[in-house]
């Protein structure tokens, strides 16, 4: 199946019965982010917005069920998908026209033109945050995607946030040390394929390519009018402009564990061309909601998969929604010898640094019932020789839990637990009742 498309998507959703249609006209400032929150991980949801014409869809991918739906997997595929777009990228097909040049506007006025919502109630303004930027290296010329928040700022103005090490930011560096604006795209309401894509990062394989592999299909693109960047021919709404030198305050604004990220000073991104179907839809995410947590964490999931299966015969894996899809990973094994739950959570820590907590449990323990993790670290796990804690290595930024009191930060820290049976595995065997 080819999605080629949001519609696409969207009309899967509303068939399999996922998508909630609202009927009365919601606010920007409040209230479309409160349905978001309402719907989190139930229902993707339509809605028309006061005072624009343009509909809003938001929660698109707030359930593995959903994505798995529009891949027309199984979503315990999923991580397999992603593994194998890892594997077999697709280089994109580039064509001369698409639906997302259906209209061109170089007058744009942000404010009026896109439904551009407020969240939460600290935040420091409207927030775009389905926005993925396409850019391509200053160097190499190679093209990245990669999702970043942007604070409107301005008519014409949004703050982007690039998070330091990542390929934008990388990017934005090198053409910052030649005095140059970075040429970018940013895309509003893309296909699937690209809005799993952009969230995941394998070195130098473009996601425009890894979209074409979790497709199985080239990721259709167009050329933009004006800056030399390919964007999706199908894409909802395209801001075509550039990364400036220039910087603003951005944030405060709520991240991935729901709570609010500082204020920084950011790149201001500049629109020099707004592009879009004749009848675009706005794609409304919720920062902090399941959709942000699922589409940062289920590539990760694959990655982690991906290393922990050289040291032992893993059975399941879950990023937990308790650690916001991001910083617990629970993994069940097949156990072969003792070492071996210690060896799989150092394997998944290199795959994924921001891991605060790993558990291993037995292949009998269902990695995504929570409560079941609990009883077999309180019944299998020995306080004294089955926590490791380790000290002074890499960690997430958004764990904030070493923060004290007078400035003090302590180093980052991880916990490992191994939850398996070590022997007699006759004490741990469930009552049945014949
Ligand atoms: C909903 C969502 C919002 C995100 N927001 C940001 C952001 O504001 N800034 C940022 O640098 N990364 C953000 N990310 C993460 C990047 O998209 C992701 O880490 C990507 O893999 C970066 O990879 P790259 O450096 O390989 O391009 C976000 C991811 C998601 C799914």
């Amino acid at each position: 199946m080819v999605l080629k498309d949001l519609r696409g998507y969207i009309r899967i959703l509303e068939d399999a019965g996922f998508l909630k249609r609202l009927s009365k006209p919601l606010s920007t400032k409040y209230e479309v982010s409160s349905v978001l929150k309402k719907y989190n991980g139930k229902k993707a949801v339509f809605a028309s917005v006061k005072g624009f014409e343009m509909n809003v869809v938001g929660n698109l991918c707030c359930s593995k069920e959903f994505i798995a739906k529009g891949l027309d997997i199984e979503p315990n595929q999923l991580i397999h998908q992603f593994i194998h777009a890892s594997q077999f990228p697709i280089e994109p097909k580039v064509f001369n026209n698409g639906p997302s040049q259906e209209v061109e506007n170089e007058n744009v006025d942000l404010n009026r033109e896109l439904p551009i919502l407020t969240h939460y109630e600290h935040d420091r303004g409207p927030y775009i945050t389905s926005s993925i930027i396409i850019a391509k290296d200053p160097e190499t010329h190679r093209a990245n995607a990669s999702y970043h928040r942007m604070l409107l700022t301005g008519k014409k103005r949004l703050a982007a946030r690039l998070v330091e090490g990542r390929n934008l930011h990388a990017f934005y560096q090198k053409s910052k040390s030649i005095k140059k604006p970075l040429e970018a795209a940013v895309i509003i309401g893309a296909p699937l394929e690209l809005l799993l894509a952009a969230a995941m990062s394998y070195g130098d394989i473009s996601e425009l390519t890894l979209a074409g592999g979790l497709m199985k299909n080239p990721l259709e693109l167009v050329k933009c009018k004006t800056i030399n960047i390919e964007v999706p021919r199908r894409a909802e709404i395209v801001l075509e402009g550039h990364l400036l030198l220039e910087k603003e305050k951005e944030g405060p604004f709520v991240d991935i564990t729901g709570s609010y990220d500082v204020v920084r000073e950011q790149p201001i991104f500049e629109v020099e061309m707004l592009t879009r179907q004749e009848d675009a839809l706005y794609q409304a995410l919720l920062s902090g909601g399941l959709e942000h947590q699922l589409l940062m964490g289920t590539p990760k999931e694959a990655q982690i998969y991906d290393k922990v299966k050289n040291v032992s015969a893993v059975k399941e894996l879950s990023l937990t929604q308790a650690g916001s899809n991001w910083l617990d990973v629970v993994i069940s094994i097949k156990k072969r010898h003792q070492q071996e739950p210690y060896l799989t959570a150092l394997a998944a820590i290199a795959a994924h640094y921001s891991l605060k907590r790993v558990v291993i449990v037995d292949e009998d323990i269902d990695v995504n019932n929570l409560l079941m993790v609990e009883k077999a670290i309180l019944e299998r796990a020995h306080p004294v020789e089955d926590f490791f804690v380790l000290k002074n290595i890499k960690g997430s930024t958004l764990d904030k839990s070493g923060i004290r009191s007078d400035n003090i930060v302590l180093p980052p820290a991880k916990i490992v637990i191994d939850a398996t049976i070590k022997d007699q595995r006759e004490f741990f065997e469930r009552g049945k009742i014949p």
